[in-house]
């Protein structure tokens, strides 16, 4: 108890007065039964839970809360649960993209006006786990992440199936003629069939991995299974160790440097992790106040092998993933090859990276590679630039067609979703499999909020041939469970105003991956034409107040989508009185 005398509380602005303030602060807090000895100088340590029954992947998370609980007691200090805005990827309509920010703002609000001195950020499905980090950032005190863990396997017909990948995968065998709707239809129950994330390495997955390989978990937060007993002794140790980062003033700034973001930009290479960590690691990094550019991902990502051989790149899920090792293991293997950037960086535990990773053992060498047999000799996301795209746009190669990747076609212009789905279906529609569809208006403004509509579904005439993958071009993002060679996050978006707004029909595009290009094949002059002669479309229609704020202020996907007002780290400062 010593220690936790000699460290100066943010929570004593609340709690250590005897005057008018400090009774109206303890005074209500008491009516929970609190005595008044936990306001005697005990670190407040808040818990951030995206519970909700609405985010199924998070479900479970008053049980988590309940164990970090037990390890922020037992460590000596007073746990404060509270919940935020929570984004859930399966049922959120337009797109849970859409209030990201949204979450990120709940966060910082309430982590900056309430009596805290550290928080815990219960994260799990896609969106959750950037938005409790941007929130956070952006006050800065001590903070560790725990994810909600994935689901276990998915099964149909005795065979594992990935969540969201499988959904893909089988609704294109239902358009193709493969399998019937019943069989479809039945694959539902066994498709999610615990609590957790989806196991594949699609978005939450990535993001968790992300959280740890940025240094804001302990080691192996990302992988545990969210079923597993030893993600609740996880959860217990973080609480342990969060009331340790007070009394070290570990705040989040300490943590997140650049180099954490070159080994996190490194490990979604060696996990084939979604494209959409490139958007939010960049919005992570603008709120702390880290400089990160599109580049980096070429720079820092690009020769590193995928060794991770996860759906929906390669074969296994995360429960594989955490028995062969989890993450540690992989880095392991990363840094016995000299290939994490920066093993030196700090993490919320007080040790290194390396420290954590050095010897964590590989128990399995199908699931986690050795580097010279790697599922892709080069996972780092593609990042394309060109008359089309000149801010950036994204490929992922661990979900390309390779023979793909390199690509000359004729594009097949859908002017936004709608016009999509219903000129996909029609049987006159002139596309083959050297056709590139390309769709506009789907990207942050444009939608709004950029949903994951960008592996559009190909032609069902085309399915019916065999045909299985084709490039495609959009201003949107696609889910990390998803694949194909798409070509996502166009920036700037068509609604900016961005030159994809103006391909045509039979417009010839090259793709270049190895090249880093993307280009339509016009000339300067007659892409000029093109763009003073577009007639400017309508603003997509905000529905509600706060997609106004989000049209009005939405970044580029090159700048993390962010809001522009958002952007930066405002501190911990502790506010005026409310009274
Ligand atoms: Fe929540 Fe996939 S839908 S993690
Ligand atoms: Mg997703």
């Amino acid at each position: 108890m010593s220690a936790t005398k000699k460290t100066k509380l943010r929570s004593a602005e609340w709690f250590g007065t005897q005057d008018k303030n400090g009774f109206m602060y303890r005074s209500w807090m008491k009516n929970q039964g609190i005595p008044d000895h936990e306001f005697q100088g005990k670190p407040i340590i808040g818990i951030c839970n995206t519970w909700s029954e609405l985010t199924p992947c998070n479900a479970h998370f008053r049980q988590l809360a309940d164990y970090v609980k037990r390890g922020i007691l037992e460590a000596g200090g007073f746990p404060v649960e509270f919940p935020v805005f929570s984004n859930g990827e399966s049922n959120l309509r337009p797109t849970a993209m859409l209030t990201r920010n949204l979450a990120s703002m709940d966060v910082e609000e309430s982590i900056r006006g309430n009596p805290m001195d550290a928080v815990v950020l219960l994260v799990g499905c896609d969106k959750t786990t950037p938005a409790l980090l941007m929130g956070a950032a952006s006050v800065d005190l001590p903070t560790i992440v725990v994810s909600g863990g994935p689901m276990l396997n998915g099964k149909l017909n005795g065979k594992n199936i990935g969540s969201g990948t499988a959904v893909w995968q089988l609704h294109e065998q239902v358009k193709a003629g493969t399998i019937t709707m019943h069989e479809f239809m039945h694959a539902e129950s066994g498709h999610s069939r615990s609590a957790g994330t989806c196991n594949t390495m699609g978005t939450a997955s990535t993001m968790a991995c992300m959280a740890e390989a940025l240094g804001t978990s302990l080691p192996h937060n990302a992988a545990i299974p969210a079923v597993d007993s030893r993600r609740y002794i996880l959860a217990h140790m973080s609480g342990i160790r969060i009331v340790e980062m007070v009394h070290e003033d570990l705040r989040l700034s300490k943590v997140l440097k650049r180099e954490n973001f070159e080994n996190a930009i490194r490990v979604n290479a060696a996990i084939g992790g979604s494209t959409n960590a490139v958007i939010h690691l960049k919005a992570i990094a603008g709120r702390i106040g880290v400089d990160l550019e599109l580049e980096d991902w070429t720079r820092v990502g690009r020769g590193m092998p995928t060794i991770v051989d996860l759906m929906p790149s390669g074969r296994f899920l995360m429960e594989e993933f955490y028995y062969a090792g989890g993450l540690p293991g992989a880095i392991r293997r990363m840094g016995d090859g000299k290939l994490l950037p920066h093993p030196e960086a700090l993490t919320v535990n007080g040790k290194t990276l390396w420290e954590n990773c050095q010897d964590a053992p590989v128990y399995d060498d199908e699931v986690i590679r050795p580097l010279d047999k790697p599922l892709l000799e080069d996972g780092g996301i593609c990042i394309l630039r060109g008359n089309l795209a000149p801010r950036g746009a994204v490929l992922k190669p661990s979900a390309a067609t390779p023979a793909l990747m390199q690509h000359r076609g004729r594009a097949v212009v859908f002017e936004d979703f709608d016009h999509y789905k219903a000129r996909i279906i029609d049987p006159d529609l002139e596309v083959d499999a050297n056709s590139v569809l390309v769709m506009k208006n789907c990207g942050p403004k444009g939608y709004p909020g950029m949903a994951e509509v960008g592996n559009m579904g190909l032609p069902p005439k085309l399915l019916a041939q065999g045909v299985r993958d084709m490039v495609r071009i959009s201003d949107a993002r696609m889910s990390g469970t998803a694949y194909g060679t798409v070509v996502l996050h166009v920036a700037p978006e068509a609604m900016a105003g961005g030159p994809l707004g103006i391909v045509r029909d039979g417009d010839w595009i090259t793709l270049d991956c190895a090249g880093g290009a993307l280009n339509l094949e016009i000339s300067d002059a007659a892409m000029a034409e093109r763009l003073a002669e577009r007639a400017a479309r309508q603003p997509a229609t905000a529905k509600s107040g706060y997609q106004q704020l989000y049209i009005d202020h939405v970044l580029q996907a090159d700048e993390g989508c962010d809001f522009d007002f958002l952007v930066g780290n405002r501190g911990s400062e502790v506010p005026k009185h409310s009274h």
